[in-house]
Formats: structure tokens, C-alpha cells, sequence
């Protein structure tokens, strides 16, 4: 049986408890570990969203890695990156030539983030570049990308926890939830 969660104030609805991410983790990190065995895996986190899904990938996978991590903001009206415009705000530390790389995401959402970052590592000769996300809303994807590896697909709602964030707030629930629209006004005192 999985733990009784009282949800935060402003959650709606619990969509994974922190039993199902870690065990959808523990899955995917399988996978990675499977497919990059015997080569030089670099994870690379977009802060900060994708930075608790790193750290357990990381310790849930088998094989050596190396991480670094990169910050990049968005503009233009809307949420996320609503008119694709993204710019690199803290670089990796190392470069990442002829290593096999796998960016990891919080969630691919219209897919821009997701295509700037591909374009721009791509240019700095990995030897492969892959998608790995903990959240995919494919249902508004504008832009394609190639996902490698996702841990749950989600339906059209705002989402929080596990590392996501509304006003930088939510992001240490253990669950992933729908927060509830009444709390996302202009105006919200998220507590
Ligand atoms: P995209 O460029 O539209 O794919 O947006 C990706 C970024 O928008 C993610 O890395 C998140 O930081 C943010 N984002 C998109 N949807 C959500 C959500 O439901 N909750 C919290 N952040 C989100
Ligand atoms: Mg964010």
C-alpha cells in the first residue's frame, strides 16, 4: 500500500505519488544504464526544474556518470517559453566533445526549451545527445523533439512538485500534482 499524502495548499490533485516517481525512476534509470553501458555518460540538469529528477536518476543508475548543469531563461508573454525565445544564463562548466550526453528535463512542454538546448550542444560535438524527461505534455508540443527516455506522459494541466515549480514555490514536494487554478491568479499568495 502506498503512504497517505496530505497535499500541500493550493494542490488539487495528486497525479504520482512520490512511490510511483521513484519507481518510474528506478525503471528509466535501468534503461539508461542498459544503453549507455561501457561508454562516458554525462547527465546534464536544467536548473533548477530538473534538478531533483538528476540527482535520483543518478544515484538510480548503474553505470559511472558525470553531471554538470546549465540555466537558461525564457521569454515572452505566456508561461514557459511561449514564443520560443530562450537564452543561456549559466553555462556548463566542462565541454561536452565526444562524450555521450543525455539532457535531462523536468518537462517537455511546447518543446522549444527543449530544441534550443538541442541545437546549441549539438554544436559543441558530442558524441551522442540525448532527451531524457520526467514529464512529457505532448498534447502541446509546437516544436518536435526527439524524446529518448520519459517517465510519465501528463494531460493539459499546470503541474508541481518533484523539482517543478509555480512562483519558484512546490518544487520540494515528493508528488507531482495539478495545482489548482484558483491559486494560479495574478494575484496568488502561495503559502
Ligand atoms: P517548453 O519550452 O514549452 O517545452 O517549456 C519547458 C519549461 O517550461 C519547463 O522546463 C518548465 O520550466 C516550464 N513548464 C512548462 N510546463 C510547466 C508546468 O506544468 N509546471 C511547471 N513548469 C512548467
Ligand atoms: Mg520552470
Amino acid at each position: 500500500m502506498e503512504s497517505v499524502v496530505n497535499p500541500a495548499p493550493g494542490v488539487e490533485k495528486i497525479l504520482f505519488t512520490e512511490e510511483q516517481v521513484q519507481a518510474r525512476v528506478a525503471e528509466v534509470a535501468a534503461e539508461i544504464s542498459r544503453k549507455y553501458e561501457g561508454r562516458d555518460l554525462k547527465l546534464i540538469g536544467v536548473l533548477k526544474g530538473s534538478v531533483f529528477f538528476l540527482t535520483a536518476l543518478a544515484r538510480a543508475i548503474s553505470i559511472p556518470v558525470k553531471i554538470d548543469f546549465l540555466a537558461i531563461s525564457s521569454f515572452g508573454a505566456g508561461s514557459g517559453s511561449a514564443h520560443g525565445m530562450v537564452r543561456i544564463e549559466k553555462d556548463l562548466d566542462d565541454p561536452i566533445q565526444d562524450q555521450d550526453v543525455l539532457l535531462v528535463e523536468d518537462i517537455v512542454d511546447t518543446g522549444f526549451t527543449t530544441r534550443y538546448l538541442l541545437q546549441t550542444l549539438s554544436g559543441r560535438g558530442p558524441r551522442s545527445l540525448g532527451i531524457c524527461t520526467l514529464l512529457d505534455r505532448s498534447v502541446r508540443r509546437v516544436v518536435q523533439v526527439p524524446v529518448d527516455f520519459r517517465c510519465f506522459e501528463i494531460p493539459d494541466r499546470f503541474v508541481v512538485g518533484y523539482g517543478l515549480d509555480y512562483k519558484q514555490l512546490y518544487r520540494n514536494l515528493g508528488y507531482i500534482a495539478v495545482l489548482n487554478p484558483d491559486n494560479k491568479s495574478p494575484d496568488n499568495k502561495t503559502s
